[in-house]
């Protein structure tokens, strides 16, 4: 949560800093706020809003002029969003400046020993508490602001990155991180510092990724010193070299990220299984795999853990993993699996799955798995992310950067390094026969070409968006690989259009949600032909008695749902194991189309955040 971006250099910082905050807020777009230090005073301007917000406010309240400035765009934690709660933050002399990303768990104590020495406090953030301890450490022990700010940190318990400043030595920056990461572009006698390297990527490719406990001190003119937290040692600095372009977090003539990442899933899913699905040599090659084959292959258990949508991924990923490599699954949220004193062992295997790599709670539930001896694996998408690192072994999904704070590519290539993963286990276990095999490698050859039919039908989807806009509740069900599917399909029309959506197992509506369906109640069934599909078109009979409105995702060519439904969206054919790689794609675009006509913000829905980086 919250976006943070800073610069020290030659440039003006204010364009870097609006420019950086509008790339992070999918962080988070509460309030946002700027500090400048214009060569002899520092010029704040915050507001509850967005970034647009604070630059037609910047406009009327500060210069805009500066080589020194943070900026932050904010999802409330502490504190309502309201200008006073917005970042930045000042010291109660006004010297200290600091914005920050992350919950401190221990700032009610602190601000009251603050307060008990006569410390006052503007806003009910856990923020301004950080900065007055802070500067507290610099009034009583006499230190430079780099070791002010380590001692005060390690009387913090929480999570957090930090960017902090003296107006009184403005050469200078100190940055901080545990739990929230924390990026530091390096240019030619110029820093960048971010929430990720999106904001200076036109500027530098030179990053530093900074640890979890770490701390740097940055200077105008003499670099960067990073130092461990605890400790106060010295660490080297390890410069990486980023892949990432400026046309990647652009939106291409798209209306939304959201619509442009929808149409970018048949690259996706190459990009995923590139260099991996080798079909003529009929092998899958994953070295996070095959490196520990024989921890896969002697696995009592796989322990599935993920949030939200990658959580849906995970329940996909139970079904392909039991049924074509015989492992028994359980996937669990990682919220839940985190507190609940779960039974682990070291013979079981954790699977965490997180696009953005930085869930607080994906991140806790893989430090118990270890602590408790199992092996963890962890699916990100965002290289070098906090989940990445702490993971022993791993894939990426190669996804690109998803900026819609509603996953979509997310999902389907965390399905396919999913898919992969189980075709490979079931291979060398002896599981899948070799033709099925073959078989399956073919197909998942295929589906790129196939989710782009599957988009071709973008138009009629739209058309029955118009006729469902307006309801209030909407019920998705599915059976098998596709129920999944069908609570993603329901949590896509949540997040994005606000109306109320339930996904079900198929078979389940008869134990309850059924009674909830009459004339005005639009249910969308995912009724393709290979699985369960004589018992989906049951379901559908049931529905179609009591007068629900019957929208069918069925297998292009089906006739005998299209004689039941109000309307019906094909997709191509494809393994049962394959079709929520399809079947997903006309409920994400439905879900798209309806927010988009009922005027909602599609990629920065109220309330949320891409990825949620506290507990
Ligand atoms: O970055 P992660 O995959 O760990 O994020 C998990 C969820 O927060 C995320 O999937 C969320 O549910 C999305 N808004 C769903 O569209």
């Amino acid at each position: 949560m919250c976006g943070i971006v800073g610069y020290l250099g030659h440039r003006e910082a204010y364009p870097i800093i609006v420019e950086g905050l509008k790339r992070l807020e999918y962080r988070g777009y509460d309030s946002a706020g700027i500090a400048l230090f214009d060569g002899t005073d520092l010029k704040v301007s915050k507001t509850k809003g967005k970034v647009v917000d604070l630059e037609n406010l910047s406009e009327k309240e500060i210069t805009k002029h500066g080589n020194v400035g943070i900026g932050h765009t904010r999802w409330a934690t502490h504190g309502v969003p309201n200008n006073i709660n917005s970042h930045p933050h000042l010291s109660n002399s006004g010297n200290l400046v600091i914005i920050h990303n992350g919950i401190i768990e221990n700032y009610d104590s602190l601000k009251q020993e603050l307060i008990s020495r006569g410390y006052t406090f503007k806003s009910d953030t856990d923020t301004e508490v950080l900065v007055n301890l802070i500067e507290d450490v610099q009034n009583q022990e006499d230190v430079k602001l780099g070791k002010a700010v380590q001692v005060a940190l390690n009387q913090v318990i929480g999570a957090y990155a930090i960017t902090v400043f003296d107006k009184n030595k403005p050469e200078e920056i100190v940055v901080a991180r545990l739990g929230s990461p924390l990026a530091i572009g390096i240019g030619v006698d110029e820093f960048f510092i971010a929430s990720d390297a999106s904001p200076f990527i036109e500027y530098t490719k030179d990053a530093i990724y900074l640890e979890d406990e770490e701390m740097a001190i940055i200077r105008k003119n003499k670099g960067i010193k990073i130092r461990k937290i605890k400790d106060d040692s010295l660490v080297a600095p390890y410069i990486q070299k980023l892949q990432l372009n400026l046309e990647e977090i652009e939106k291409a003539g798209y209306d939304h990220f959201m619509l442009k990442e929808i149409y970018e899933q048949p690259k996706a899913i190459t990009d995923t299984y590139r260099g991996r699905l080798l079909r003529d040599q009929a092998i899958i090659k994953m070295s996070g795999v095959e490196d520990n084959i024989k921890k896969f292959l002697n696995a009592n258990r796989v322990i599935i853990v993920a949030c939200g949508t990658s959580w849906h991924a995970g329940l996909v990923a139970e079904y392909i993993f039991e049924d074509l490599a015989r492992i028994p699954v359980e996937v669990e949220y990682a919220s839940e699996f985190r507190y609940r004193n779960p039974v682990i062992n070291e013979d079981d295997i954790l699977i965490a799955i997180s696009q953005s790599g930085e869930t607080a709670d994906t991140l806790a539930a893989i430090k118990l798995a270890k602590s408790k001896g199992a092996f963890v694996f962890g699916i990100c998408n965002v290289v070098g992310s906090s989940i990445a690192r702490e993971t022993h072994a791993g894939a990426y999904t190669h996804a690109g950067p998803e900026i819609g704070v509603a996953s979509t590519k997310a999902f389907t290539t965390q399905i396919t390094v999913l898919t992969l993963m189980a075709l490979r286990l079931a291979r060398a276990k002896g599981t899948i026969t070799s033709s099925d095999y073959h078989h399956h490698l073919l197909e998942l050859e295929m589906i790129p070409n196939k989710v782009k039919k599957a988009l071709e039908y973008d138009n009629h989807i739209k058309t029955i968006a118009d006729i469902y806009k307006d309801a209030t509740n909407c019920l998705y069900l599915g059976r098998g690989y596709n129920f999944p599917v069908a609570l993603e399909g329901a949590l896509k029309l949540k997040e994005i259009s606000y109306i109320h959506a339930e996904g079900y197992p198929a078979a389940e509506m008869k134990h309850g949600p059924i009674a909830l369906i009459d004339e005005n109640m639009p249910v969308i069934v995912i009724a393709t032909k290979k699985g369960h599909y004589e018992k989906v078109v049951s379901n559908i009979q049931e529905i179609k008695s009591r007068k629900g409105k019957i929208i069918g995702i069925v297998t292009q060519g089906d006739e005998q749902v299209r004689e039941l439904a109000d309307h019906v969206i094909e997709v191509p054919e494809t393994l049962e194991s394959l079709s929520p790689l399809l079947t997903t794609i006309p409920l994400q675009l439905l879900s798209y189309h309806i927010a988009v006509m009922l005027g909602k913000n599609v990629d920065q829905p109220r309330n949320l955040a891409k990825s949620v980086t506290v507990e």
